[in-house]
């Protein structure tokens, strides 16, 4: 038996009410009932010993989600949420830790509209409490942003902001770890002894003023040893192992070092913060070691809670690992806030700092002209992946039918055909396009890359293979194999990561250990989506994640009419083509980044001329600009 609570908005306190939702191992509500379209179906969070909350790949989303309700909640709100939930554990003599995992720069004007990116952002992040935090993948694309981390953000958090990995270069040429290696520390209510390590997945394309060392070497590092061995199991109650890395099941670096970890704390308890693939997920890896992951872009604050003497011995396998913890995927909006809180006015929900920070975003934005209105979105939303790229919904058919073919040709030196096909990587699209204004910031949300576009010239038949070449399901493996070049990392992020959860099997921790790790199984978990979604039909949730992780499928605090993420391929493009003849030459147009996928793609179709040297610059006017534009011009 689980309880729900329904909740309206504040302001309507006192008309809430509870009411009982028997689950039966095949239906979902049997009664919901539902009295007013703008309530919601929140779950309780899991108070226990140790309460965490965890943010990851922020990518710099503090002012919240301006075109969505669900996502509305600022950095500022974030700020007063968290301070009420300190207090509360406090009050219950229970511990609170706040652990962030990295990326806060890309995707969103606030932080990239800036010179270098963050300026502004940065310091609204740093505003939050963090007790843990550590580096991303984005911090270390540019030796600015890797500055940044190090005088500012380190320099801030001092002792909590750890990096075991990551090594930065000083004036001198000296290495020095990015931050502290570790963190050994008692926590203030319950004196619960902590030792904290992060992680940085084997990332190689950072810049030269810094260094990643893979996990598989830190675990060969005397240094790496010797914290181990001077924190000795009796002296620790708890690992924390948080960091930039996925939290899967099939993850070669996580698994290696849980084996490493687990010969010198054979039944510490552990818990692995994770990111990076833009994910919500909870992954169990033993009887006492789980790992969360918390999404992205400030859609979803992570909960985790920890009982530190649990009972109930005889239990085994999943329901074991369920005494001990308990996981919530909280989305980050006001109403959940001040649910979980148990607040429901504003005044008394804002707390001075988070009133403050609210302020500053807005002044920023608007000394960063990011509101400035571009056009309206007013017809419809356009989604990258909730619908097929088929469906007058999708944002790749909005770009691939209008858009693109907007795009003219900015080279006078070149000589054009009247054919053309324009490619683009999924990936190049970062966000969905939501109903409202479409301002400065949207252009950065949606797609911000300021690539050039090249172009190609080929006979007909041979141009109009490229693109299906590149979304061939068995070359894409071929292609991963050799290491330099995997079409996949074409698509976007999150979908990226959704191949490897779905394709690859937990190989690696299933053959470790003898217990059934899983509550969901695969085809269970697609009854479950077909009967969620009837059930919401008639309660009207609204849309949104319904996660299906090792501890089941009531992760998510909010109930949800789940959201299905389609495939899409790891790239479209658009047709302009009229001849005929299979000889004609058709512009094969495509930004210049994918040159190296557009040439092998060349090559595995059999086209043998060596063509490197006939790609010409067509424009600089980047898809973001296109889009502007188009949206400027167009009732859509
Ligand atoms: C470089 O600078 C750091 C910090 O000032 C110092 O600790 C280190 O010894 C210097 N290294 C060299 C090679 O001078
Ligand atoms: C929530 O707050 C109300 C009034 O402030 C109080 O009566 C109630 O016990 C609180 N509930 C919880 C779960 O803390
Ligand atoms: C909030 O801002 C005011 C005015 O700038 C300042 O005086 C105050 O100290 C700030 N409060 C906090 C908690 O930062
Ligand atoms: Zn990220
Ligand atoms: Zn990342």
């Amino acid at each position: 038996m689980i309880e729900y609570k329904t909740r309206y908005q504040h302001g309507l306190v006192g008309l809430g009410f509870v009411f009982v939702i028997f689950l039966f191992s095949n239906s979902w509500f049997q009664s919901s009932k539902q009295q007013n379209s703008d309530s919601s179906l929140i779950r309780n969070l899991e108070w226990n010993d140790i309460n965490f909350i965890h943010t990851t790949d922020t990518h710099g989303w503090y002012s919240g989600h301006l075109n969505q309700k669900q996502y509305n909640a600022n950095w500022g709100h974030f700020i007063s949420f968290t301070s009420h939930l300190r207090n509360i554990a406090h009050s219950k003599k229970q511990d609170f830790l706040l652990v962030d995992t990295g990326d806060k720069h890309d995707g969103n004007g606030l932080s990239d509209v800036t010179i270098p990116n963050g300026a502004e952002s940065l310091p609204i992040f740093m505003k939050q409490d963090y007790d843990l935090l550590t580096i991303g993948n984005h911090e270390l694309y540019t030796l600015e942003n890797s500055q940044q981390e190090y005088d500012l953000v380190r320099k801030h958090f001092k002792s909590n902001y750890v990096s075991t990995n990551v090594e930065y270069k000083l004036q001198n040429g000296t290495f020095v770890p990015m931050g502290q290696r570790y963190k050994y520390f008692m926590t203030p209510m319950q004196k619960i002894r902590i030792l904290a390590f992060a992680f940085l997945f084997d990332f190689t394309r950072y810049n030269s003023g810094t260094k990643v060392e893979p996990i598989m070497k830190v675990l060969d590092e005397d240094w790496f040893k010797d914290i181990l061995i001077d924190h000795p199991a009796d002296e620790v109650d708890l690992l924390v192992i948080f960091g930039h890395i996925p939290v899967t099941h099939n993850d070669e670096e996580l698994f290696q070092l849980h084996l490493f970890l687990r010969k010198y704390y054979p039944k510490t308890k552990i818990q692995y913060f994770g990111g990076h693939s833009h994910i919500r997920d909870f992954s169990v890896y033993d009887d006492y070691l789980t790992g969360l992951q918390s999404g992205r872009f400030c859609e979803t604050a992570g909960w985790l809670s920890i009982n530190l003497n649990p009972t109930g011995n005889d239990l085994k396998g999943v329901d074991k690992v369920e005494s001990t913890f308990s996981r919530s995927y909280i989305d980050f909006n006001l109403d959940s806030f001040m649910y979980h809180t148990n607040i429901s006015s504003s005044e008394e929900f804002n707390t001075e700092l988070g009133l403050n920070v609210s302020r500053h975003i807005n002044e920023v934005r608007r000394e960063l002209n990011l509101e400035e209105i571009i056009g309206f979105v007013r017809n419809s939303n356009y989604f990258m992946d909730y619908v097929s790229i088929q469906n007058p919904k999708s944002i790749f058919k909005l770009l691939t039918d209008k858009v693109l073919p907007t795009l003219e040709v900015g080279n006078q030196n070149i000589t054009t055909s009247d054919q053309r096909l324009i490619i683009i990587n999924t990936g190049s699209i970062r966000y969905d396009l939501y109903k409202g204004p479409y301002t400065l910031d949207s252009q950065y949300i949606i797609s911000p890359f300021e690539n050039d576009w090249v172009k190609l010239t080929l006979p007909k038949h041979i141009a109009i293979k490229i693109a299906p070449k590149l979304n061939e399901w068995l070359y894409i493996i071929r292609s991963a194999n050799d290491n330099t070049l995997d079409n996949r990392r074409l698509l976007p992020e999150h979908q990226y990561s959704r191949l490897l959860k779905d394709y690859s099997s937990s190989k690696n921790f299933a053959k470790y250990s003898e217990q059934h790790y899983f509550k969901n199984q695969i085809p269970e978990r697609f009854q479950e989506i077909g009967e969620l979604k009837s059930a919401s039909r008639k309660s009207r949730l609204s849309k949104g994640y319904v996660t299906h992780d090792d501890f089941g499928h009531d992760g998510d605090d909010t109930l949800h009419r789940p959201v299905v993420n389609h495939p899409i391929p790891n790239v479209v493009q658009s047709k302009e083509l009229f001849d005929s003849d299979e000889d004609s030459p058709v512009d094969v147009v495509f930004y210049s980044f994918i040159t190296p996928n557009v040439l092998w793609a060349l090559k595995e179709i059999g086209f043998d001329e060596d063509v490197s040297t006939r790609i010409e610059f067509y424009s600089k006017h980047y898809l973001g600009l296109l889009l502007n534009e188009y949206i400027r011009n167009h009732n859509i």
